[in-house]
């Protein structure tokens, strides 16, 4: 598995690719890799000639108090399960080779990023458009694959392709779980043996709130509270948000009328985790 740390060495490579006529897929990632992130891999080994997973521990999208300096990182093993799944080549590049000492240039966007994560992470979104807009610009990709674990990032990228005009097809995969029902996530390995249990209360109370759903229930401040209510019965358990919004635009939706989106952020002592469902009713 080539590992490239540079960006005009990966731009020669994908040149290279290009003149044979192979389509380029990318896997944008911040490393650690587990199953979550693999089923996005191999979904792009499966539309794509060639695949470049990206696994840089993107700085500008950390607040100041958040975990930028614990975040985990193995290269070697992200590098072997890349392998595995059939992915071309990881670009791996230094703080240092994707940002200009003095950068001072960002990709921003007014709405869509003001709620859910972004009410208390008001810059997190900003450093995400930017840090993949560079990539779409260094690996010019066909397709982009992005989890629908982190389904406010993916409706945020899918707008700022629309608004900036990328030439690139974005592609949500559904959320991958534990066995128990906890969304994988790099943060998972924060958790002790104790909040590792606490933490199956987000997954089982956004699974209250979609029965409730599925059940005809379509007033979403009522199936906001049983979920809020479910998650406060865990003791470890501290709320950031739960929220129903639309879908596609990310507004508050006080009627389950379209396909909307519940999504939760909760802390588990320390760690914050993210899940979510979309729910379209029918008829
Ligand atoms: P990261 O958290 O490493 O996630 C990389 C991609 O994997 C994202 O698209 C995310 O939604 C997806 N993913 C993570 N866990 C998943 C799971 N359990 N099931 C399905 N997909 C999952 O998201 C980021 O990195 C960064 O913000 C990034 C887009 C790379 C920009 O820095």
């Amino acid at each position: 598995m080539q590992i490239i740390k540079n960006i005009e060495e990966l731009r020669s490579i994908i040149r290279e690719w290009r003149k044979e006529g192979f389509s380029v897929g990318l896997v944008p990632t911040m490393g650690y890799l587990h199953e979550g992130h693999k089923s996005l891999i191999v979904k792009a080994v499966s539309e794509n000639d060639r695949v470049v997973v990206s696994d840089f521990v993107n700085p500008t999208q950390f607040g100041v108090n958040e975990d930028l300096s614990s975040y985990p990182r193995d290269i070697d093993r992200d590098a072997a399960l890349c392998q595995k799944a059939g992915a071309s080549l990881i670009f791996h590049p230094e703080p240092e080779e994707m940002y200009f000492k003095d950068n001072c240039t960002f990709v921003d966007m007014d709405s869509l990023t003001k709620g859910l994560c972004g009410r208390t992470r008001p810059t997190h979104f900003r450093g995400v458009c930017t840090v993949v807009s560079k990539l779409f610009h260094i690996v010019t990709p066909d397709r982009a694959y992005f989890g629908e674990k982190d389904a406010q990032q993916l409706a945020v990228i899918r707008r700022m392709v629309r608004d900036l005009n990328f030439a690139i097809t974005i592609v949500g995969c559904p959320i991958v779980r534990e066995p128990d029902g906890l969304a994988m996530s790099s943060r998972n390995t924060y958790l002790n043996k104790e909040e590792r249990k606490a933490a199956l209360i987000l997954h089982k109370s956004l699974v209250i709130g979609e029965e409730m759903m599925k059940a005809g229930e379509r007033d979403a401040a009522a199936v906001k509270e049983a979920i809020t209510a479910n998650i406060e019965s865990e003791p470890l358990a501290r709320i950031d948000y739960v929220e129903i919004v639309d879908a596609e635009t990310l507004e508050n939706t006080a009627r389950i009328e379209r396909s909307v989106l519940t999504a939760a952020a909760v802390y588990i002592g320390s760690t914050r985790l993210i899940d979510n469902f979309t729910f379209q009713p029918q008829g």
